[in-house]
């Protein structure tokens, strides 16, 4: 089971560090050896050493939200695979609704990232999922937009999971309903099969939190969840975990 959570632009280092003992002191971290959690801090965060020590301590996977498919270069502002690798970073989220919607990441842009970064061997998380106004026009339209969003994306990659986020859902404190999540993880399921990848973890993300996790945890087809909002508490975060450690026992 994987649990990730994406702080996106919240949180400083001190915050994050002080984040790291609230979450240690609610549970031993040895309960959670069956649960790959994975934390996406910003980039500071990235950087600051308590938060590496804190993290490498608790064997929490770190991640990076963003970075230029390039080693290093002229790219003001931007991340790259070189300050990553120094920095012992090998996962990377790629696709979130946010870059590709704020950012104006292209689904071409979003695929030299993933195919930059696999040839790194990153552990890459890939987001997907649809507008609102494309889930209203019907099935085969939410298929044909999250096959497009899997468009060139090598699926039978095995340091791959997907994350499926309905943008209508994330951060609007309502996720989307158990038979919506258990439709639609099926669908990519099916198109995950039909380019030969069978066992890429899926996750759900949007609007999770303590009272509805363990309900979208146990939906046929979910491996996981990505948390935002939610995560940003130590407290709500370590709920989260409490019942994916639950979960793990029955
Ligand atoms: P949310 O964000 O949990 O606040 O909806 C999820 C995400 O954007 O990854």
């Amino acid at each position: 089971m994987i649990i990730a959570a994406n702080f996106k632009m919240n949180l400083t280092p001190r915050k994050i560090h002080e984040y790291l003992h609230v979450l240690e002191q609610k549970q031993e971290y040895s309960s959670y050896a069956h649960i790959n959690i994975i934390l996406f801090p910003n980039m500071a965060s990235l950087m600051s050493d308590e938060v590496l020590r804190g993290c490498a301590l608790s064997s929490l996977t770190l991640g990076a939200q963003n970075a230029y498919p390039a080693f290093n270069g002229a790219f003001t502002g931007e991340i790259g695979a070189e300050i990553l690798e120094e920095l012992n970073i090998s996962t990377l989220m790629i696709g979130h609704s946010e870059r590709r919607e704020i950012f104006n990441e292209t689904q071409e842009f979003c695929q030299k990232k993933f195919d930059f970064y696999k040839k790194l061997n990153f552990k890459i998380l890939y987001c997907i999922g649809e507008p609102l106004h494309i889930r209203k026009n019907g099935q085969h339209e939410l298929k044909n937009y999250l096959n497009m969003q899997l468009c060139n994306i090598d699926v039978s990659y095995n340091n791959l999971i997907i994350a499926y986020e309905p943008i209508w859902a994330i951060g609007s404190g309502i996720s989307a309903e158990a038979h919506v999540i258990e439709e639609t993880h099926q669908l990519i399921k099916e198109i995950l099969q039909n380019n030969n990848a069978s066992n890429i973890p899926l996750l759900y993300g949007g609007s999770v939190k303590t009272d509805n996790v363990r309900e979208i945890l146990m939906l046929d087809g979910v491996d996981g969840v990505l948390v935002g909002s939610a995560s940003l508490s130590p407290y709500e975060f370590s709920a989260i975990l409490q019942v994916a450690v639950e979960l793990q026992k029955i």
